[in-house]
């Protein structure tokens, strides 16, 4: 154990009140006071944080500053070594992304009979999916339903949400698990075999299924193995840089970059479906992320440029509960699951401020008050936070629950030698996920013909504040409804020349209006740290 004096006594502070603590049921806030909290506390509400979207179908609009520098930046697409009249891949269905949502739609498509390429730009199954913790959501046991479902979705995110949008994924859940559970996904038992289910923030029941804490591993892993079973064929370390349109303007294929050699190559495909992940790894604000390497918000880019609108662009996900000491593990994931079993969120006192279970905008806007305003944080080098206090679980549900729920969790922390059975841990929010992203249909379908997108590139199905668990279900729901929309549609289609005018007429609108970004190409692609956390050189700055 190497936390610090100052930490040590303030840990002493948290166990003199644990008792009084465990009684201590912490008040929910009412409509006014969450507002106001979220207005005032919550980084979306920062503008200076934003930028404006001076071109494209979302002109005028605000999205965060790092996002807007790389939807204003060039294409990568060696323009002179392009030669569009030759196709190194042909193919019905093209997907790009090799997470969780680019999985399902590879498998659906495929046993449609589609021919499926799959392009990932690292590994199959390298994504925010096989790092997701806690658990997916599901109305499939006695006492709950799809309609209260519905309305734990809606309400978590302050009914903005696309209701058409909510109803699919919430009438659909079922359905996800039982697909997820004949492919051989190991979900948690009760003695009787029924499913283990626990609440997570925001939820009116218990409804989230989970795999201990390794939940989207035990997803991922199954996808992985039945994308492998299929007739798929898979590109890794290939990065998609450019959507090819045809020449009725229908999306057709995409430009395909080696991410080591950087040569490029042309796949043509009568139907796209994006599954791109989302973006962490821009560090809005400056904060810290639980995402993986590859989030980069490259779908948003590339869709962008060929036509498609992003909605909630101008919000995101910052996970209430990121480690902020130890160092090495800065931003990592402390799932939900250990408030769900009964952790409480303290402050240097010792002290409750905010009820854990309380939707994760609201924890987080509460923590940030906590520290920032009220200076009841714990000071570490890298910020002060508050404390998460585990050894609470284990005084719940008594002796040995650590290990048995969370044994992930217990050995991430072991490994850097906090045994979180005895001592709280150290958390402040980390950017998690990105509410917003590319407008669909209830089909998938994005405002350019035969461009479909599914997963955490989308928008509109949390609206303002995603749910815990919902995730792991939007990406089998729409990732299902994807590759078979896709698939379908891709018999009717027929291949016409290509062409990449969307790209030259969208830098050309650049130029026009004095916004291009000349010192950088996006997609990003993945983040270079050697400048220190953004991404962006100080030189680009
Ligand atoms: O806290 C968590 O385990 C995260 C889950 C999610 O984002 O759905």
């Amino acid at each position: 154990m190497y936390y610090t004096k100052e930490m040590m006594a303030s840990v002493a502070r948290v166990e003199a009140l644990r008792e009084k603590n465990l009684h201590r049921e912490q008040k929910r806030m009412d409509a006014d006071e969450i507002n106001q909290l979220l207005r005032d506390f919550h980084p979306d509400g920062l503008r200076f944080g934003m930028d404006t979207i001076t071109v494209g179908p979302n002109r005028g609009e605000i999205a965060p500053k790092e996002l807007v520098r790389l939807l204003h930046a060039k294409g990568r697409v060696p323009r002179e070594k392009i030669d569009l009249s030759h196709a190194d891949f042909i193919t019905d269905v093209l997907i790009i992304g090799g997470g969780g949502a680019g999985a399902a739609a590879a498998i659906e498509a495929s046993r449609l009979g589609a021919k499926v390429l799959l392009v990932t730009k690292l590994r199959l199954g390298d994504s925010n999916t096989i790092m997701a913790e806690g658990g997916i959501q599901a109305a499939d046991k006695e006492g709950d339903s799809p309609i209260l479902h519905y309305l734990d979705v809606m309400g978590g995110g302050h009914f903005c949400n696309d209701p058409q949008l909510v109803r699919k994924l919430v009438m659909e859940g079922p359905e996800a698990i039982a697909w997820l559970c004949d492919m051989g996904v190991m979900f948690d038992k009760e003695a009787d075999g029924t499913m283990a289910t626990t609440h997570g923030g925001g939820t009116s029941c218990q409804r989230m299924h989970s795999a201990a804490d390794y939940t989207g591993a035990e997803i991922m892993h199954s996808l992985r193995d039945e994308v492998l079973f299929h007739d798929i064929a898979i590109e890794e370390f290939t990065a998609a840089i450019e959507i090819l349109k045809d020449a009725k303007g229908r999306a057709a294929g995409a430009i395909l970059m080696d991410i080591e050699t950087e040569v490029c190559k042309v796949a043509q495909a009568k139907t796209v479906i994006l599954a791109t992940g989302g973006s962490g790894r821009l560090h809005f604000q400056g904060f810290p992320t639980s995402n993986h390497y590859g989030a980069t918000a490259d779908g948003l880019v590339i869709a962008y440029r060929a036509g498609v609108s992003l909605v909630f662009q101008d919000t995101m996900q910052y996970h209430p509960t990121g480690v902020l000491f130890p160092e090495q593990l800065y931003g990592a994931l402390v799932t939900e699951k250990v408030r769900s079993l009964g952790a409480n969120i303290l402050n240097a006192e010792g002290e409750p401020f905010v009820n854990p279970l309380e939707t994760r905008d609201v924890v987080t806007a509460a923590i940030i008050r906590e520290c920032k305003e009220r200076g009841k944080g714990v000071c570490t080098r890298l910020g002060s936070g508050v404390w998460l206090d585990f050894p609470m679980i284990e005084k719940k549900r008594g002796a040995g629950a650590i290990e048995k729920y969370l044994p992930a969790m217990f050995r991430m922390f072991r490994k850097n030698k906090v045994d979180i059975r005895q001592v709280p841990v150290l958390v402040y929010p980390t950017l998690h996920y990105q509410n917003g992203g590319l407008k669909i249909d209830t089909n998938c379908a994005t405002e350019v013909e035969n461009l479909y997108a599914a997963g955490e590139t989308t928008g509109g199905i949390h609206g303002r504040n995603r749910l815990m668990g919902n995730s792991l279900l939007d990406m089998i729901v729409y990732g299902r409804c994807a590759g078979q929309e896709a698939a379908r549609k891709s018999k009717k289609v027929d291949f016409l020349p290509l062409t990449l005018d969307h790209l030259f007429n969208y830098e050309r609108s650049l130029e026009d209006t004095g916004t291009l970004e000349r010192d950088i190409v996006s997609p990003m692609l993945l983040p270079d740290y050697r400048f220190g956390r953004s991404g962006v050189s100080e030189s680009e700055k």
